[in-house]
């Protein structure tokens, strides 16, 4: 994508002992670039969300193995202790922010390609490689997805005949949240450069208004025609015909369909189910998680601190970033980071391979290979 005019990616970087990112942290205020070379600057990078999305999260960790590794080259150690330091690695990559499976895919691949790899330096070479390999993996699956979807755009501009087709998204699956076009993103991206007319509303995303903050941005950057909603107002403007379709992105899908996103998903699905509006889930296929069957009961849910509810940053009148409180001093919060959505609330997936009923028996039929009975 690119920003004032120059291609990015989120992240990049030319040789194993250095990765750039975009702190994010900063945006839209902003546009920051940050250096890690180390293990640490990684898990903090991801655990303090200057990173962040399931994809990009992936894709970060990824390259943490490789710092990981390249500073257990300096060791001289045998391969088994190499391999259990590295694992050590992993784990606390994996820590960082339970939801997002993309992270414990990540991790895993990086360990399982380096496990019969002896020499150190081969290793280093081995894992650099495949953290680039994940990177341009992210990149095409986000844009099959955008190829894949912009069907679904294209046929309801077509009913209104050509009249905007009005899309509403929650929290940030764009850009930003992968290595590049994004996943909720794609299709809106692909339907725009094509000539359709779309306009995004976008939810703002409390606690850290990942919507208001990012997604406004990037689609501003892009030229997007958009408007940025309070988290409320979704369901008012479905039941008033204003929204078209809903497209979110995902943090982990289990092999039945259900879908985690970001707090606040399952409360527009339900709007979107009582309205009949159309409500998609795009992700790649490094989301699904092919063992968990019981979304509601299994997956690991992100409690954050509560000072994300609290209090909120933004630019005063001299530019400056400045954060503020906006609650009582001693009330407490709480802040789960993600719900999850029943499939019997989803219209359908939007995948690098196609759109499949978010069922058991057509995400197995779509991805045979990956999933294992
Ligand atoms: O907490 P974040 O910002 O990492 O949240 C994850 C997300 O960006 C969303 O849940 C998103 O919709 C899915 S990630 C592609």
């Amino acid at each position: 994508m690119k920003v004032n005019n120059q291609a990015y990616r989120t992240i990049w970087s030319q040789d194993p002992s250095t990765v750039y990112i975009i702190d994010q942290r900063q945006l839209p205020h902003r546009f920051v670039i940050e250096t890690l070379t180390t293990l640490d600057d990684v898990a903090h990078a991801i655990k303090e969300m200057l990173v962040r999305g399931a994809g990009l999260i992936g894709v970060t960790a990824s390259f943490g193995m490789v710092l990981a590794t390249h500073a257990l080259t300096r060791e001289s150690l045998p391969h088994a202790t190499f391999m259990q330091r590295l694992a050590q690695a992993g784990d606390l990559l994996k820590a960082t922010r339970p939801t997002a499976v993309n992270l414990e895919y990540a991790v895993n691949r990086q360990l399982h390609a380096l496990a019969h790899v002896e020499d150190a330096q081969a290793k280093l070479a081995c894992a650099f490689e495949l953290a680039q390999q994940m990177a341009d993996e992210d990149a095409e699956m986000c844009r099959a997805i955008g190829q894949h979807g912009v069907s679904l755009i294209r046929a309801i501009s077509e009913r209104k005949q050509g009249e905007t087709v009005n899309i509403l998204t929650h929290c940030n699956a764009g850009w930003l949240a992968f290595v590049d076009y994004g996943s909720a993103t794609a299709p809106i991206y692909a339907a725009h450069d094509s000539g359709v007319k779309v306009h995004v509303w976008v939810d703002e995303t409390r606690p850290r208004n990942q919507g208001a903050r990012l997604t406004a941005w990037e689609l501003g950057q892009h030229g997007v025609p958009h408007t940025i909603i309070a988290d409320n107002v979704g369901g008012h403007l479905m039941q008033h015909g204003q929204v078209d379709m809903v497209i979110v992105g995902a943090d982990r899908v289990t092999v039945t369909g259900d879908v985690a996103n970001k707090i606040g998903t399952y409360l527009k699905a339900l709007a979107a189910h009582d309205n009949g509006v159309p409500f998609y889930t795009a992700l790649p296929s490094s989301t699904f998680d092919w063992h968990m069957r019981d979304g509601v009961a299994s997956i690991p849910i992100e409690q954050r601190g509560e000072d994300e509810v609290h209090w909120m940053d933004g630019v005063d009148h001299d530019g400056n970033i400045q954060q503020v409180r906006i609650t009582p001093a001693h009330s407490p919060a709480t802040n789960y980071g993600f719900d999850v959505t029943p499939s019997r609330l989803v219209s359908g997936l939007i995948t690098e391979r196609g759109i499949c009923p978010p069922t058991e028996s057509a995400i197995r039929t779509l991805y045979a290979d990956k999933v294992s009975s």
